[in-house]
């Protein structure tokens, strides 16, 4: 519970590669919260990876299921950290969900540097499957930027560590469950 009683869920927004499911992890163990990695959550309860159902039922059905999924989350009693996927700003009915009961936080990086921090994770992202994944992050900023920008608070994690990032928000959420 939050300091105001509320359910106050903590949701990390932001490019793949930003570093939501890391910093997420940390920060829910330091609040001593739980901690939902959207995308894991769904490969679980499907039984495949997030790339096998895009290629076996389409981004569409992947999208609603990120909906749904988010829907449930709302509902749940305890404050939650959650880390959707990177693709989740732009999904209305997902963002809908979570934005009463959330305070949404935007991990910004460039594209270069989501890339560095994915390795050879990279691979596992349908979108960014082509030759260039930095390009593919550059057209998915220039369509997503606005509505990462629209989170409760933006933290330039460029050149934060996890560590540093995590102290960071540590020290902020007293404000942001008060906004
Ligand atoms: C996506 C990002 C991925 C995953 C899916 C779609 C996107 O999550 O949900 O591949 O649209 O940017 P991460 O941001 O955790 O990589």
């Amino acid at each position: 519970m939050s300091v105001l009683g509320d359910v106050r869920h903590l949701v990390l927004v932001g490019l793949p590669g930003a570093g939501k499911s890391t910093v997420g992890q940390q920060l829910a163990a330091r609040l001593g919260r739980t901690f939902v990695d959207c995308d894991a959550e769904l490969e679980r309860r499907r039984g495949m990876t997030v790339a096998e159902l895009f290629a076996l039922c389409g981004e569409p059905a992947f999208r609603a299921a990120e909906a749904e999924l988010s829907g449930e989350l709302a509902q749940t009693a305890e404050a939650l950290v959650i880390a959707p996927g990177g693709g989740w700003v732009a999904n209305p009915a997902a963002v809908a969900t979570l934005r009463p009961a959330g305070r949404i936080i935007y991990l910004r990086v460039s594209p270069p540097t989501a890339v560095q921090r994915m390795g050879s994770e990279v691979e596992r992202r349908p979108l960014l499957a082509g030759d260039d994944p930095t390009a593919s992050l550059v057209q998915l900023l220039s369509h997503r930027g606005a509505l990462y920008m629209l989170a409760d608070l933006v933290l330039d994690s460029e050149a934060l560590t996890v560590d540093e990032t995590v102290d960071t928000l540590e020290g902020l959420i007293g404000d942001l469950e008060r906004a």
